[in-house]
Formats: structure tokens, C-alpha cells, sequence
């Protein structure tokens, strides 16, 4: 991917990383979007709805194959919108409209978009009934949703794909303890796939479709990619692996951990990603 949008991640959030891992991050991330744009079968004077926008992957998108439809950019966060707005101008992208909401009461009339695309946000809204029923209310009639969700709770991650036995086994028992204690009550590893399709199904959507694709994301570890996966975070509040294992673990525990990482450089490990795909229409 080339031009603002693209230059701002690569400037902002994916600034830490080797520049082959934030060009594959990038290259992903233009996949998902093209799919999920595909999935809305958008089209010329489509108005669409981008839920959950953030700083704007898909309102980029959508907005360059609707022509003179508009995209209505909704999202929580004031600061995500602002960033949005300033690649808008930087690009001179008209026809995109900015407002403060929420999933769960989108600030948008009764039938009055086309489409609606969501891209990893689903997870964080809280009830995802009231959501499913919303996208249902202003979308026309005839108007598709289309949506791409990481399905958190079948992936792997660094507490179990790393062997951690090398540390002891006790310890290595305690980080397996501290991972299931983690993903069953973290809201992020809630969503399932079932889940969504119920929801969909129960606020009356039809052709509900919810494909699950399970992928390999192969990490060559090193020591300041290791030390960048400790401390990144789900999303804003969330504590970092290293924050958990603080609270968990004693300072020196903690070490062996960081250390036992350290002797895996040079070797590749394989994280299991799953996701889902998700369409449906407003009959
Ligand atoms: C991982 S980001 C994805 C952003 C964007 N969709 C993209 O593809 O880059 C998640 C976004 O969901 C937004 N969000 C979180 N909770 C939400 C909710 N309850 N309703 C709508 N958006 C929400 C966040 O503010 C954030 O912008």
C-alpha cells in the first residue's frame, strides 16, 4: 500500500517494527480491507457506513470505490476521527462524513445507508445483540453488511506457543495457569463465531454468512521483537503480557522469562491466527 493512509501506520503505528514486518503488516492489512469492500459488493453512489473506523482502513477504501456515495466514518474515539480527518484533507478525499458513536447506538437515521463494513471492532462492543440490531436499522433495505473479526480465544500466543518448560516446570505450570486465567476473563477473547451469526440471525438479517479462516503467522524471534510483543497491548487500557506477568510473578521470574525468550533467537515459532468473515442483508 502506498500514499497518506499507508505512510501515517507506517510513521505511526507499526513505527517499532523492521521494515520488512511493517511492509507483510501492511500488505495483511490491505487484504483484509479489499475482502471486506469485496464482501459489501460496493458500488458506484453506495452510501456506506464504516463502523468502528478508527483511522480509517476501510473508509479509505470504500470511499474510492463509491464515487460520489458518501462514507460515514463512526467511531468512539474523538482522537481515532481527528486522525481520520487530517489523512482526509492530506488526501483531499471529499464525501466522507466524521461522527462520534457507538455500536451500540449508532448516531445515524433509520434505513439511510447501503452498506455497512466493520473491520475488528465487534470484539469491543459489549452487547453484541444491540449492535447486530442497529447495523440492521439504518441499513436500507436491500443493504449488506459486511464485517472481518479476529476470533482471539483460537489463536496462540507467546504463553502458549513458546516451551516454556525450560524456566521449571512449576513455572512453566504457572504461565499455562496465568494464560487460562487471562483469556477467560478478558473481553477480548469473548467473541465467537457463533455468536456473531446469532446475532445477526436474531435482529432479522438474512443470508448470513460466517466463514472461519485460521492462518499461520510465522515470527523469527529477536530481541527487540521479542521485547515489542511483551509490551503490546490488545487495545487502549488493556495491560501488556509483561504488565500481567508483573502482577503474577516475582521480578526475578519475570527475568527468566525475558531471558528464556532471549536464548529463542534465531529460531522461527508459529502463532495460529483465527478470524471471521462475516456477510448478511437487510431483506
Ligand atoms: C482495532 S480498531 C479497528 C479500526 C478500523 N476499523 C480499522 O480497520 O483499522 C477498533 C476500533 O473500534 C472502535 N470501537 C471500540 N469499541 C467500539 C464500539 N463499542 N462501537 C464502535 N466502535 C468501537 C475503536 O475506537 C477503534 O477505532
Amino acid at each position: 500500500m502506498s500514499g497518506g493512509w499507508a505512510d501515517w501506520l507506517r510513521e505511526g503505528r507499526f513505527a517499532g517494527m523492521s521494515e520488512e514486518e511493517r511492509e507483510e503488516q501492511l500488505r495483511l492489512l490491505g487484504v483484509v480491507r479489499d475482502q471486506v469492500l469485496d464482501l459489501a459488493r460496493l458500488g458506484p453512489g453506495d452510501d456506506v457506513l464504516d463502523l468502528g473506523a478508527g483511522t480509517g482502513l476501510l473508509t479509505f477504501g470504500a470511499h474510492e470505490r463509491i464515487g460520489d456515495g458518501w462514507v460515514i466514518a463512526v467511531d468512539p474515539e474523538v482522537d481515532n476521527l481527528q486522525e481520520l480527518l487530517r489523512t482526509a484533507h492530506g488526501l483531499e478525499a471529499a464525501g466522507i462524513s466524521y461522527l462520534v458513536g457507538d455500536a451500540e447506538v449508532l448516531p445515524l437515521p433509520d434505513a439511510s445507508v447501503d452498506a455497512a463494513v466493520t473491520r475488528s471492532v465487534l470484539m469491543y462492543v459489549e452487547d453484541l445483540a444491540e449492535a447486530a440490531r442497529e447495523l440492521f436499522r439504518v441499513l436500507r433495505p436491500g443493504g449488506r453488511l459486511a464485517c472481518y473479526e479476529p476470533l482471539n480465544r483460537r489463536g496462540t500466543y507467546l504463553p502458549t506457543t513458546v516451551d516454556w518448560t525450560p524456566v521449571g516446570a512449576d513455572l512453566a505450570a504457572r504461565v499455562a495457569a496465568e494464560w487460562e486465567a487471562h483469556a477467560a476473563s478478558s473481553a477480548l477473547m469473548r467473541l465467537d463465531e457463533g455468536a456473531l451469526e446469532g446475532a445477526l440471525q436474531d435482529a432479522g438479517f438474512a443470508e448470513v454468512s460466517v466463514e472461519v479462516g485460521e492462518r499461520d503467522e510465522p515470527w523469527l524471534v529477536d530481541e527487540a521483537s521479542a521485547a515489542a510483543r511483551l509490551d503490546a497491548v490488545g487495545a487502549a487500557g488493556e495491560p501488556s503480557l509483561r504488565e500481567r506477568w508483573a502482577r503474577t510473578f516475582a521480578p526475578h521470574e519475570l527475568e527468566l522469562f525475558v531471558a528464556h525468550l532471549g536464548s529463542l533467537a534465531g529460531t522461527t515459532l508459529t502463532f495460529r491466527r483465527a478470524e471471521a468473515w462475516v456477510s448478511a442483508t437487510r431483506p
